[in-house]
């Protein structure tokens, strides 16, 4: 069965609660389409005004971040079942963003991750490398090591709901997108390495993204390629643009 693409926003630190609802306002006529899962990834502050505003729609709402314990005494964190009852259904974790600037590691990733996933929610696990990484040739040594330890103890049930998305960190808001074989041999590279955690059932039906300088040029060539499923897009989510992106084709 042919994977159903999915297309996510990750607005960052963008947008207050009433830009979300204007934003989602102008994009939801936009980004009608029956054939990719659709997704906003937003601030936590802007994810109960989006839940309603996108009520109706086939717009999906996503966090950007959660904690990893289910309560207590972690001044500004939020839980996932705080997410959940807020009507979230799909939780970025690990974004570049946030292992350079909020100290996260492959180890907290891990627990994000199995912690999502004991609530349901659908997690978007972001790797990447860095220049000096792709320029020393370790880019997909960096990459299934950044997998495998996001995935232990992960289920292969778990893991075929999970999506990856594969983000070089120096293609994120640069401008500079990755070549379409740059981006589909490190997708691809990520689909062997699940296949060899899970097997090929499991390798067949992950979804896997790829995020960095995503434009509404440059999509229809990325996601034609066999293992890229879609997009993880920042800058050109909060445009109309991402209208173009959802409907690439
Ligand atoms: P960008 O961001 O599309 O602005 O490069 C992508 C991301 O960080 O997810």
């Amino acid at each position: 069965m042919a994977r159903k693409k999915i297309i996510a926003g990750n607005w960052k630190m963008n947008m207050t609660p009433s830009e979300a609802v204007a934003l989602i306002e102008k994009l939801k006529p936009l980004v009608v389409t029956d054939d990719a899962d659709v997704v906003f990834c937003v601030p936590a502050i802007d994810i109960i005004p989006a839940v309603e505003a996108a009520k109706g729609t086939n717009i999906r709402i996503g966090a950007e971040n959660m904690y990893f314990e289910e309560k207590g005494a972690f001044t500004g964190e939020i839980s996932p079942a705080m997410l959940v009852d807020a009507g979230v259904e799909y939780v970025i974790i690990g974004h570049s963003e946030r292992r350079e600037y909020f100290a996260e590691t492959d180890e907290t990733v891990n627990k994000k991750v199995l912690k999502a996933f004991e609530h349901n929610l659908k997690p978007i696990i972001c790797c990447g490398e860095s220049l000096t990484q792709r320029e020393q040739g370790i880019t997909i040594d960096w990459i299934r090591q950044q997998i495998k330890i996001a995935f232990l103890n992960v289920t292969a049930q778990q893991a075929k709901t999970a999506v990856i998305a594969y983000e070089p960190i120096w293609a994120i808001g640069t401008g500079k997108v990755a070549t379409t074989e740059q981006a589909q041999e490190v997708c691809a590279a990520i689909r062997a390495c699940i296949g060899e955690l899970y097997g090929a059932d499991t390798a067949e039906a992950i979804r896997i993204q790829y995020g960095g300088s995503v434009s509404a040029s440059s999509a229809p060539e990325l996601f034609a390629q066999a293992d890229i499923d879609g997009g993880l897009v920042g800058g050109a989510s909060l445009k109309e643009d991402f209208g173009k992106i959802v409907n690439y084709k």
